[in-house]
């Protein structure tokens, strides 16, 4: 009898197993210590997070939306105020503008990375009356051309915020990591990050002392001394449970990353088999209808939070269906761009707008790529997909 191969999009008890008791244990130092809010655990977390990401300061908060929206606060970031980020990202990269009362400004990305694209992030900078700042997003887990943004940042003489939460241990063209040229990195310990928590959690990097101080002041509501606000701030601070979670799971960080890129090698090696191509093609090129993520350029590194293939916009969710009924988990991020939904309806964007951003919102399609998946799983996963391509 054959047993059924079940493939989900992410297996984090796999990941939870091999080491159940060193979690249970710093959780349990944690209860015993009743010391909940910030502490040693925080502060031990925030100078190891600083040290991997090569980093003067690094601050814990509570999610990589707050980190996002701290960071903002930060520059002093308010009404009236515009800032540019993709279309092409999770709600929260936009949320955190826009709840601050600022206009994002949304630019369309480079269909072969899924980034930020320079030209039209220079272009949406000529239109713009008060640019405040540029929010680039290393999706995936790729890092965006930092270079191409940090130029235009110049020009403008404006911050860069970099994006990261999906991209700890991501390096850039340069092999340095990300979210340590920006003013600011913002980083999620979401559980479905490579270094994920076991609930909500984020932090942000800065190699300047007085955002650090600041930042520090603006997530305690803005309190310094308690209790005197020169600020207003907010409750955002990093859980000392979390804390403790990720300080266990941090020193296995680079096996997991080495893990996931050799689960990319195999399915692009699978796909590449068939006549599959790179995204550095679109599909329109023709061939085998099937673009795996882009190789790696020069020093940079893709830590793979996602592994991301194009198909046909016409057979992509017909194949999500068909792998969901054969156990295989997948999802796509993100079906509807940032500047078509309709909480942000009164910025006035048009559908058109942003064509690379709206293709790739119908074309790509997220496959199982975390580090415990097994070869016969990826086998599996490639198998389904290229039969049902072929019969299209
Ligand atoms: C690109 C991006 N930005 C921001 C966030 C927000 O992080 P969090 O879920 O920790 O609030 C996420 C999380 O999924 C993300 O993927």
């Amino acid at each position: 009898m054959t047993v059924a191969i079940k493939v989900p999009l992410l297996d984090l008890k796999a990941q939870h197993e091999t080491m159940r008791d060193d979690i249970a244990a710093a959780m349990a130092e944690v209860v015993e210590s009743q010391w909940f809010i910030m502490g040693p655990n925080v502060s031990a977390l925030e100078e190891e997070i600083a040290q991997y990401a090569g980093v003067k300061h690094a601050i814990g908060c509570g999610s990589g939306s707050d980190a996002l929206l701290l960071a903002l606060m930060a520059i002093g970031v308010g009404h009236g105020d515009e800032v540019i980020c993709p279309s092409y990202t999770f709600f929260a990269t936009a949320g955190a503008i826009y709840r601050l009362g600022a206009k994002p400004v949304f630019v369309d990305i480079d269909p072969v990375t899924y980034n930020i694209c320079i030209d039209s992030l220079k272009e949406k900078a000529k239109g713009c009356t008060s640019l405040k700042a540029i929010i680039p997003v290393h999706l995936y887990g790729q890092a965006c051309d930092l270079t191409g943004v940090l130029e235009v940042a110049k020009e403008y003489d404006i911050p860069v915020i970099e994006d990261a939460a999906q991209a700890i241990g991501t390096k850039d063209e340069n092999g340095t990591l990300v979210g340590s040229r920006g003013t600011m990195g913002c980083f999620s310990f979401f559980p479905s990050k490579n270094l994920g928590g076991y609930g909500d959690g984020g932090i942000v990097t800065t190699n300047d002392d007085e955002l650090a101080d600041l930042l520090r002041i603006l997530r305690v509501h803005g309190s310094k001394p308690k209790y005197y606000h020169k600020y207003s701030g907010v409750n955002s601070r990093l859980d000392a449970l979390q804390a403790a979670v990720l300080r266990v799971k941090l020193p296995y960080l680079e096996s997991w990353h080495e893990a996931r890129q050799r689960n990319a090698a195999l399915y692009n090696e699978l796909f590449t088999a068939e006549g599959a191509t790179d995204s550095s093609s679109a599909l329109s090129d023709g061939g085998f209808p099937l673009r795996t993520p882009k190789g790696v350029d020069g020093n940079s590194r893709h830590i793979y939070n996602q592994y991301c293939i194009r198909v046909p916009k016409e057979c992509r969710d017909e194949l999500r269906a068909h792998l969901t009924a054969n156990d295989i988990g997948t999802e796509v991020y993100y079906p509807v761009p940032l500047h078509l939904q309709e909480c942000f309806a009164d910025l006035g964007c048009k559908e058109g707008e942003l064509p690379h951003t709206e293709l790739a919102a119908l074309e790509t399609l997220a496959l199982p790529i975390y580090p415990e998946l097994t070869e016969e799983q990826i086998r599996y996963v490639a198998t389904t997909i290229i039969e049902f391509l072929k019969t299209q």
